[in-house]
């Protein structure tokens, strides 16, 4: 996904047109940025093998003009609950209006991103396949669903779809009178780090400190890593990869209960190394999917586990509360060492928000990283990465990491316009990078924050920091909810609420409003307390205040990053 970001700011991009011929079209939706790398990447094999391709980013697509159209290729990913990203948002919902065009003729092929462990796995994929074929288009490659470990996948079904799309396009490029030419392979990207996911950078790990109390009820971690020797950059907005190992106790308690010898060689794609360094490096034990109960319980015959494999409901039940070790542990069986890996998906890295700006900390890049932890059980159970940050990393070692950049997560180009941001929680992660940064250049535009966390004492993170900044006059306003120091649970929501009418003034001005943290309810509830700020504020009704978010949205100025 690096690699292209920066190519493709703007959405569309087009080649040189090869006459009036009917391009490959390449909608993309995506989030975090995954279906635009897929896209992008898309689009460069499409290039090489001589395509007109038009690629454009589902947001920035007119539905009307899908009457011209005559190939498409759709790339979009999947979130919570079988949701679109919001990119994607309008024209999904198009596609299903009356106004949506009959498509009879179109070639259509979908790849969806997603992630298993989620119970509506690549559902927006599923959806746009199932709704371009309702208006009468006909899928010419098989649909994909990836998993969060898609590369391969990917690369795969890249080159399957445009063999399939290769022989109509080539004769209609041809038969319009356009010139065909071979475009250099990945001639549009920008120079990027040599360091990626596939390729990531080992770090030094230099400071872990809890910021969170001794009585609090979370365990947050600020985080800081040297980029030293690297060439890795970054914009305030977006994350970083980082690769963890795993508990190296899980692992020879994994071992043991599966009688694999310790000092078995494996096959791990073309890599050969022992069972117990590929469970410790490369293979995921924490994060549960269904896809592994799947492969464990036809690996172990166990039949209780096969029983999950037949209900869907059920499976949802189990995997919840258990991490991959505690399936394990719930179903010891002996195994081949080359089976156990087998049942096993790769190790994915953790993305997390950066938290600093290089304008201020160079060479450095900081997180705020909340453990995750939880007894289930009868034991302690850890995130994979979080653990392994907050517990097990010690300062000085080396951590493999990568910068992900996210678009859809920016800064005012223009630094005098005004910024609103909502991060509670670890959610502050990305604000404090947005202040280094504003700070750095000096930028004359207001900057409202608001945070929230259980309790003042314990979970005020940044707090020097955030009050530094206002005493500075480089924040303008800071309004806290701290939801368990008072009998009535108060959110940031709330806090908004109270400021109603400064916050729609704000707007008004041309601010830009941004959301970090948890996606499930915290940002759906701030969404609804915009929508009735506005409400209040302007007369508008329901769908006139949700009208005006979307128009926010488009001009870029209602940016959300939530997990
Ligand atoms: P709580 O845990 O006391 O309910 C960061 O996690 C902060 O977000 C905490 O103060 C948490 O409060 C709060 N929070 C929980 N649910 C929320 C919601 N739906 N909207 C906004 N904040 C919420």
């Amino acid at each position: 996904a690096n690699a292209n970001a920066g190519a493709l700011t703007g959405g569309v991009a087009a080649t040189p047109a090869a006459g009036d011929a009917p391009p490959l079209t390449i909608l993309y939706g995506s989030q975090t940025g995954n279906a635009k790398g897929v896209a992008s990447k898309l689009k460069e094999q499409a290039e090489s093998r001589g395509l007109t391709v038009k690629l454009v980013n589902m947001a920035d697509y007119k539905p009307t003009a899908l009457k011209k159209e005559k190939f498409i290729t759709v790339v979009v990913s999947t979130y919570g609950e079988g949701e679109p990203p919001e990119d994607a948002e309008s024209l999904h919902e198009f596609l299903t209006t009356k106004k949506a065009p009959k498509l009879d003729g179109v070639k259509v092929a979908v790849i969806g991103l997603g992630d298993s462990s989620y119970e509506f796995f690549c559902q927006t994929a599923k959806d746009f396949e199932e709704r371009f074929n309702k208006l009468g288009a006909e899928t010419i490659f098989q649909r994909a669903d990836l998993d969060v470990d898609y590369d391969d996948e990917a690369a795969k079904w890249i080159d399957g779809a445009l063999d399939a799309f290769e022989p109509d396009l080539k004769a209609q490029q041809q038969a319009s009178g356009g010139q065909v030419v071979a475009m250099p392979f990945g001639a549009a990207a920008p120079a990027a780090s040599q360091y990626t996911k596939q390729n990531p950078f080992a770090a030094e790990l230099s400071v872990v400190q809890k910021i969170t109390g001794r009585d609090s009820t979370k365990d947050v971690r600020h985080v800081e890593i040297s980029l030293e020797g690297s060439d890795i950059t970054y914009t305030p907005g977006d994350s970083l990869g980082v690769y963890f190992l795993n508990d190296e106790a899980l692992v020879d308690e994994v071992l043991t209960l599966t009688q694999v010898d310790a000092s078995s060689t494996v096959k791990l794609g073309d890599e050969e190394l022992t069972i117990r360094d590929a469970l410790i490096e490369k293979l995921e034990l924490t994060q549960s999917y269904p896809g592994f109960v799947e492969k464990y319980a036809t690996a172990t015959g166990s039949p209780d586990l096969l029983k999950l494999v037949e209900d869907k409901a059920a499976m949802r039940e189990y995997i919840e509360p258990r991490q991959i070790f505690d399936i394990i542990r719930q179903n010891p069986a002996q195994l081949e060492a080359q089976t156990l890996v087998d049942c096993l998906r790769k190790l994915q890295a953790r993305l997390y928000s950066i938290a600093s700006s290089q304008a201020e900390v160079e060479e450095e890049v900081h997180l705020t990283v909340g453990l995750v932890e939880f007894d289930a059980f009868g034991s302690e159970h850890l995130g994979g990465c979080s653990g392994y940050l907050a517990r097990r990393a010690e300062e000085g070692c080396k951590v493999k990491v990568f910068s992900e950049h996210n678009d859809n997560f920016r800064l005012p180009a223009n630094d005098e316009t005004p910024i609103i941001m909502v991060g509670p929680g670890t959610g502050i992660a990305p604000f404090r990078a947005f202040l280094q940064e504003r700070d750095a250049r000096e930028a004359s535009g207001k900057n409202w924050l608001f945070f929230g966390n259980p309790h003042f004492t314990q979970d005020f993170l940044y707090q020097v920091e955030i009050q530094g900044y206002l005493k500075s006059g480089l924040l303008t306003k800071v309004d806290v909810a701290f939801s368990r120091d008072q009998a009535e649970k108060v959110y940031v929501q709330d806090k908004l609420r109270k400021n109603s009418q400064e916050v729609f003034a704000w707007l008004e001005a041309g601010a830009h409003f941004y959301i970090c943290g948890d996606a499930n309810r915290m940002a759906k509830d701030v969404h609804q307390a915009l929508v009735d700020i506005i409400k209040e504020n302007s007369g508008k009704d329901d769908e006139q205040a949700e009208q005006y978010l979307k128009d926010l949205r488009s001009a870029n100025r209602y940016q959300k990053d939530v997990y």
